[in-house]
C-alpha cells in the first residue's frame, strides 16, 4: 500500500492539525485565526454573466446581482507579518443570497494546495515547525518530508507573487466542486478569481520599499478611484479528470467560462465584526455540491476550531 493510501485511511482530527498549525506559526496569538491571522474586508456586488446558468442553480450564478464581502488575508497564523512577506495572499468571498441564506468561496494566490490529504497536511505543518534554536524550519527535514512525498514537490515549489495589490492577484479556489444543472445533471468545476486590472507584482526591491500594512493601505487608495474589479473563471472538468486532490491541477486546454464580475465599492462599515466570521469553503448552496477531495471536507472541521479557539479568546475565558 502507498504512503498515500495509508494517510487517507488515517485522517487526523481537527485539533491536532490546528494545534501543528499554531506551532509552526510560531503561535498561538490569541484570538487571532489560525491561519490568514492579518486581514481587511471589503463590500461590493457581485454580477453573473448568465453563463453559468444552464449548468448550475446556484442562485449567484443565475442573472441577478448579489451583495458580497470580501476578505483579503495574508496566509500566516503571525498577525504581525509584515505585508511583502513571499507568502500567499487568500481571498475569502461571502455571496449574500436573495432568500437570505449565505454561499462562500474561498481563494489562494497559487494553483496547487501542499497536501492530498489532511493527514500528509499534518505530516507538512510538522516538518515545518521552527526549531528553537534557529527559529526558523529546518530545511532537511523539509526536504525529507518532500522527498518521502515525491507528488508534493510541484505545490511545495510553488513561488506565492508579492503582489503589487490585493486587487492585482488571480486567487484559485484550488478544490474541485459539483455543479448540478435543473435536471440533476453534473459538472465538475474549479474556480479563479482573475483581477481586472492585470496581475501585477512586485520585484524584491520594490518589496523592500513597502510598508508593513501595504496592502490594506494601498487597496484603500485604490478604491478612492473607482470600484475594484475581478471576474469569476470556472474551468470545466472532463471525464477521468481527478477531482480529489488538491495537489494536481486539470489541463489547461480545458474549456474556461466566466460566471460573473465581482465589483468591490468600500471597506466594511465594522471591521471587527466582519473580522470575527467564519468563512468556510464547504458553506455551499443548493446547485454545489462539495467533490470527493477530503482536503476540502476537512476544512470544515479545521476552521471551525479554529474559530471556536479565537472566539473563546475574544469572550476573554481563554489564555492560550
Ligand atoms: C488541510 C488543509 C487546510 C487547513 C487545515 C486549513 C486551515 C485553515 C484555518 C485553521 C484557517 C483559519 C480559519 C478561521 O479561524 O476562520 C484558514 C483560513 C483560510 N484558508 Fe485554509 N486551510 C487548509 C487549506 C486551504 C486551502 C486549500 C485554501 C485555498 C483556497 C485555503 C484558504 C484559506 C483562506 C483564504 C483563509 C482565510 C479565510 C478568512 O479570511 O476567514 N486553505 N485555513
Amino acid at each position: 500500500m502507498s504512503s498515500r493510501t495509508s494517510e487517507t485511511v488515517d485522517q487526523p482530527d481537527a485539533a491536532q492539525v490546528v494545534d501543528s498549525m499554531e506551532r509552526m506559526g510560531g503561535g498561538p496569538y490569541p484570538g487571532y485565526r489560525r491561519s490568514s491571522a492579518k486581514g481587511s474586508c471589503f463590500v461590493g456586488t457581485f454580477t453573473p454573466t448568465g453563463e453559468a446558468a444552464a449548468l448550475t442553480t446556484a442562485a449567484h450564478l443565475q442573472y441577478q446581482q448579489v451583495p458580497v464581502t470580501v476578505r483579503f488575508s495574508n496566509s500566516e497564523g503571525n498577525p504581525h507579518t509584515p505585508d511583502a512577506a513571499p507568502v500567499t495572499r487568500g481571498m475569502a468571498t461571502r455571496f449574500h443570497l436573495p432568500d437570505s441564506t449565505e454561499t462562500d468561496l474561498l481563494g489562494i494566490t497559487v494553483p496547487l494546495f501542499v497536501a492530498s490529504t489532511p493527514q500528509e497536511f499534518l505530516g507538512l505543518t510538522e516538518a515545518l515547525r521552527p526549531d528553537p534554536t534557529t527559529g526558523h524550519p529546518d530545511p532537511a527535514t523539509v526536504q525529507a518530508y518532500v522527498a518521502a512525498h515525491p507528488h508534493l514537490a510541484p505545490a511545495v515549489m510553488q513561488q506565492p507573487p508579492v503582489p503589487v495589490s490585493y486587487g492585482s492577484a488571480a486567487y484559485w479556489a484550488i478544490h474541485a466542486f459539483i455543479w448540478a444543472d435543473a435536471r440533476g445533471g453534473r459538472q465538475p468545476v474549479r474556480y479563479r478569481w482573475e483581477p481586472e486590472s492585470g496581475r501585477a507584482v512586485l520585484t524584491t526591491e520594490e518589496a523592500a520599499t513597502r510598508t508593513a500594512d501595504y496592502l490594506t493601505e494601498e487597496f484603500h487608495e485604490r478604491l478612492r478611484s473607482g470600484p475594484v474589479a475581478f471576474t469569476l473563471r470556472v474551468q470545466l472538468g472532463e471525464d477521468g479528470d481527478p477531482t480529489h486532490d488538491p495537489t494536481t491541477p486539470w489541463p489547461d486546454t480545458r474549456k474556461e467560462l466566466t460566471a460573473g464580475r465581482l465589483e468591490l465599492t468600500a471597506p466594511v462599515q465594522d471591521q471587527e465584526h466582519w473580522s470575527g466570521q467564519r468563512f468556510d469553503p464547504t458553506r455551499i448552496t443548493a446547485g454545489i455540491t462539495l467533490s470527493d477531495d477530503p482536503v476540502l471536507a476537512f476544512r470544515a472541521h479545521a476552521y471551525a476550531e479554529s474559530f471556536d479557539r479565537r472566539s473563546r479568546r475574544q469572550r476573554g475565558g481563554w489564555s492560550g
